[in-house]
């Protein structure tokens, strides 16, 4: 590794502060960079919230600081209450982050501090850090396609693409009208959360594109043969450089930055069964399911006869703390499924075991199911999931959405088609050429590899 790729520079510029947003799809990926600095010799720091705070105990290598947020009260459900809480957050900590930075920055030294790597989501926090003198980098946790379609949002605005009327996974045929400047995005696919939302969302984009413009670069948790031409796009656009070291798992786990207690008794359940047959569904930390469409969730499964891993985490069902399936379902299934509350998802995908993944297309669970070849039935909720749907089905050909209103009779068809057809197969294919590829990124010499030496140089020389 070369001398410049380390943080060891005669204890100058050891030290690296980090603040995530407070919430999991965001928590994991600047968790796997800590262990990915940490490991470059960086000391690390991690600012955090109350709210969803990380627990210090899992990372006893890590000093953490914790900033109040003025939270009170339960956690937002409704997708636009917790877009308005991402809004809110950098604003209400901003104060007492300033606090802690200038006494951190006493205790170790200006000069040890290399710079801060906050969420984009957190504009108020790289105002505060670059206030005192600290140089910030900013974490994206989605895809280039996602920011590159946040970079644009004004254009699709003034276009009349957005807002989107209604909910992205309504019926509605101008959310079928292609997206010209983003292909193959069609406007369901934008960042979109029903009219309703659409200025607040607004707000969380524009601080997010400005946290970048405000900062010294930007960090994606992508990869160049997954995003090569999104990638050149993004540099071409945007005045800091670009660092696409993903995927940030494939370096350093991140099972031990979980909200929730993970079930491991999951994976020894799934060592029973044969080489890619048991469906694993889950739909990340934040989408709900109304009680119809678990019902028939639920029935498609069942009707399928495929054995499956479904994780059906507290609040999944229209944000209650308790999840009825219904209540012949356990004796219909009985010996060939298990339902969980929170799984250890990334060595889920990796179990030989499991032949596809039937997900919302969250970034994480995207990159986490392409990088173990799993091909994917995908069902977006809001936000990037669509896009990232859109290429899983349209630009890596390795899975499909179920759409529409959700029917046991097409969640069985789906299921069988993904997992015992010709048609699954090729994506289960096209998958595994995907997971050899990401590996070559991360292996010795790969793009990610080299992309991460690149950004240890860029840390030193802020
Ligand atoms: C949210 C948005 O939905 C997503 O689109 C955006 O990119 C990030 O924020 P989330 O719903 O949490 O993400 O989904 P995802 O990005 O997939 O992240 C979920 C994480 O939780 C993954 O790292 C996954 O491995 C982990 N997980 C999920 C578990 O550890 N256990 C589970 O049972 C399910």
């Amino acid at each position: 590794m070369a001398a410049e790729s380390n943080a060891n520079h005669g204890g100058r510029h050891r030290h690296v502060l980090l603040f995530p947003l407070p919430y999991q799809g965001h928590i994991n990926p600047m968790f796997r960079l800590a262990g990915v600095l940490h490991a470059r010799g960086f000391a690390v720091t991690v600012f955090h919230t109350h709210f969803n705070a990380p627990d210090p105990a899992s990372h006893p290598h890590y000093r953490f600081v914790p900033v109040p947020d003025g939270m009170s009260g339960p956690a937002p459900v409704a997708i636009e209450d917790v877009v308005a809480h991402i809004v809110s957050i950098g604003g209400a900590c901003e104060a007492a982050f300033r606090d802690r930075l200038a006494a951190v920055l006493e205790e170790y030294s200006r000069d040890a501090v290399t710079c801060l790597v906050a969420d984009t989501h957190l504009l108020p926090i790289f105002q505060a850090a670059n206030c005192l003198g600290v140089p910030t980098l900013a974490l994206r946790t989605g895809s280039a396609v996602s920011f590159a379609c946040f970079t644009a949002y004004p254009m699709l605005c003034e276009k009349g693409y957005l807002p989107v009327q209604g909910m992205p996974s309504s019926s509605n045929s101008q959310l079928d009208t292609p997206v010209v400047e983003l292909p193959p995005c069609r406007v369901r696919d934008l960042m979109g959360i029903g009219k309703d939302g659409h200025e607040v969302l607004c707000e969380m984009i524009a601080g997010a594109v400005a946290a970048v413009k405000a900062s010294s670069g930007l960090i994606l948790n992508t990869f160049d043969a997954l995003e090569r031409r999104e990638l050149e796009g993004l540099r071409q656009d945007l005045a800091v450089p670009v660092f696409d070291i993903g995927p940030l798992h494939k370096f350093s786990p991140a099972g031990e930055s979980s909200l929730l207690r993970q079930d491991r008794s999951c994976l020894e359940w799934l060592d029973a069964w044969p080489p890619a047959s048991v469906l694993y569904v889950s739909f990340g930390s934040l989408a709900c399911m109304s009680p119809r469409d678990l019902e028939e969730t639920a029935w498609g499964i069942a009707g399928s006869c495929v054995p499956f891993l479904w994780v059906v985490r507290p609040g999944f069902v229209g944000g209650c703390a308790e999840n009825h399936l219904p209540e012949r379902f356990e004796a219909a299934t009985r010996g060939r499924g298990m339902v969980v509350g929170w799984a250890p998802q990334e060595e889920v995908l990796r179990h030989r075991a499991v032949g596809g993944f039937w997900t919302h297309n969250g970034w994480n669970s995207t990159t986490e199911s392409i990088c173990e070849g799993v091909p994917m039935l995908c069902r977006p909720y809001f936000a990037d999931q669509m896009g990232n749907a859109r290429y899983v089905e349209h630009v890596w050909e390795v899975g499909f959405e179920v759409s529409g209103e959700l029917e046991r009779g097409s969640v069985e068809a789906a299921i069988r088609r993904l997992m015992t057809e010709s048609d699954g197969a090729g994506m289960r294919t096209r998958a595994g050429e995907l997971k050899k590829a990401s590996a070559e990124c991360t292996g010795k010499g790969g793009s990610s590899c080299l992309a991460i030496d690149k950004l240890v140089t860029h840390m030193m020389s802020l």
